[in-house]
């Protein structure tokens, strides 16, 4: 049995699969995230701590046996989120998290110090990345800044609980912006850039690597053999992509959860940061991805649906399908967190444009999941004006359980998607096959295995060509409130 642990944005999910990829058990528990200022988004490291351990407890009372069955734990997390301890490895404050917009002048400082760092970084300047935070602390907060004895990634502050190691790997340390992506090692110009010293980071090694055992008295605590290996894991979006097999050069996938990204595997370190991608190192050795990445994706919907007072999502959704007729009057920025590709803008908003006295609540979430087609449209080109292109990307996330969104999205992309068996996993489920190949060294594409397709939807290239005057509209709402969201 191996054991997958995600550190999502809105809840921790822990998942135990067999030896021939069967999940066998899954828990989720709910996290929140606190705004206290405008462009702020941070959650407390302790919460994620707490949230793994009620998890795995809730593994332990729905299947005791697989549990204590664990051979190896493979962690994932959101990425980018800087976790700031202190001496004796307390958090320090709040973990400023990949969707805090509230450090962008700290980037242009970077970017005046190092004008190449997106060579280096595979990703230009950007607030959610770690390293302008940590220049944010340093002006706003220099007595938190002055006792930060070490700086973590979300998963690997769990990792830290399980086993007392201070260890990342590099497809995480790949939205720091003090990765060499291409070297695969620490880039000291950028960490001093951001005023910490090496001995601040953890150590670096590979997803696929061993990084230490569970502590003795978790392992008593859910009854689990002293010594079961904790592997390293990845950020999140590269354990998606472990977990639908997206390990060589052209896999691909979209990812459809809090956040979106379009995700392309890469043979090479293709960095491409005028167009805003992110080139990241892979989770598994010797393997690169080219990413665009939305901040903004099915959370659109549940915060429309929770906004207009309806529980049901799924009838939410039925209702807007059945009276879907045409392209929505309305359109819909989808940029309630702001945006990274194709804009760099973390002040961007959402925007609703064209309401009427006739529009319907179905109408406002059609425009909603048109709007989130519309963003994946617009990032998509970024990555064919890099050249980079994908056959049949598979959709994973919470987005990817509507067929209706996804012929939509088809249908506005102008490409077939895949729609896979067990889509909703996800990262916790890549994550486990990462403890799997650190504990048996087994070939990567013996394990990381892609997952059924149950259904290709092809694009109505008829509602194409209609979206088309729509997707023009949708870009020159942004082009024109561009400065007004400043
Ligand atoms: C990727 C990114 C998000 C987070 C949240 O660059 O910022 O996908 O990892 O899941």
């Amino acid at each position: 049995m191996f054991l997958g642990i995600d550190v999502g944005t809105s809840a921790v999910k822990a998942l135990l699969i067999d030896d021939n990829s069967v999940t066998i058990a899954e828990a989720d528990v709910p996290l929140s995230v606190s705004n206290p200022h405008p462009f702020w988004s941070e959650q407390n490291p302790t919460d994620w701590w707490n949230a793994t351990c009620q998890s795995i407890d809730k593994l332990k009372s729905e299947n005791p046996v697989a549990l204590a069955a664990t051979r190896a734990i493979g962690l994932s997390g959101q990425m980018h989120g800087a976790t700031l301890l202190d001496a004796n490895d307390a958090p320090l404050r709040p973990a400023i998290l990949w969707n805090d917009g509230r450090a962008k002048a700290e980037c242009d400082e970077l970017d005046a110090a190092l004008p190449d760092l997106g060579q280096t970084a595979g990703v230009a300047t950007m607030p959610g990345m770690t390293a302008p935070k940590l220049i944010w602390l340093q002006k706003h907060e220099p007595d938190v800044f002055a006792k930060i004895k070490t700086v973590l990634l979300p998963k690997d502050f769990i990792r830290l609980c399980l086993t007392g190691e201070k260890v990342t790997e590099m497809s995480d340390a790949a939205g720091t912006l003090w990765l060499d992506e291409e070297s695969r090692c620490w880039n000291p110009a950028a960490v001093a850039a951001s005023g910490l010293s090496m001995d601040q980071l953890p150590k670096l090694v590979e997803g696929s690597s061993v990084t230490g055992k569970i502590r003795r008295e978790l392992a008593t605590r859910w009854n689990m053999k002293p010594g079961v290996i904790v592997a390293g894991g990845g950020g999140d979006a590269a354990t998606g992509g472990i977990g639908v097999g997206a390990v060589r050069h052209g896999d691909g996938f979209i990812s459809l959860g809090t956040s979106s990204q379009i995700f392309v595997a890469s043979d090479k370190y293709r960095p491409r940061p005028e167009e805003l991608l992110h080139s990241f190192a892979h989770a598994i050795p010797a393997q690169w991805f080219q990413m665009a990445v939305l901040l903004n994706g099915a959370s659109c919907l549940s915060w429309a649906a929770n906004l207009l007072g309806e529980k049901d999502i799924s009838a939410l959704l039925a209702r807007t399908e059945h009276q879907h007729r045409a392209p929505s009057d309305v359109i819909f920025l989808p940029y309630l967190n702001g945006e990274r590709t194709p804009h760099n803008d973390p002040y961007a908003r959402g925007v609703f444009f064209g309401l009427g006295s006739d529009t319907t609540r179905e109408m406002m979430v059609q425009s909603v999941l048109e709007g989130v087609a519309f963003a994946l449209s617009d990032a998509q080109s970024r990555l064919h004006a890099a050249g980079t292109h994908c056959d049949l990307p598979g959709v994973i996330g919470g987005g990817a359980r509507s067929r209706y969104w996804i012929q939509l999205i088809a249908n506005i992309m102008g490409t077939p998607l895949a729609r896979y068996e067990g889509a909703t996993k996800g990262p916790a489920f890549g994550a486990a096959r990462l403890g799997r190949l650190a504990l048996t060294k087994e070939a990567v594409e013996d394990v990381c295995q892609k997952p059924a397709i149950d259904e290709v939807i092809e694009p109505d290239m008829a509602h194409y060509t209609t979206y088309q005057p729509r997707f023009a509209k949708f870009k020159r709402i942004y082009s024109a409130l561009r400065e007004e969201f400043t």
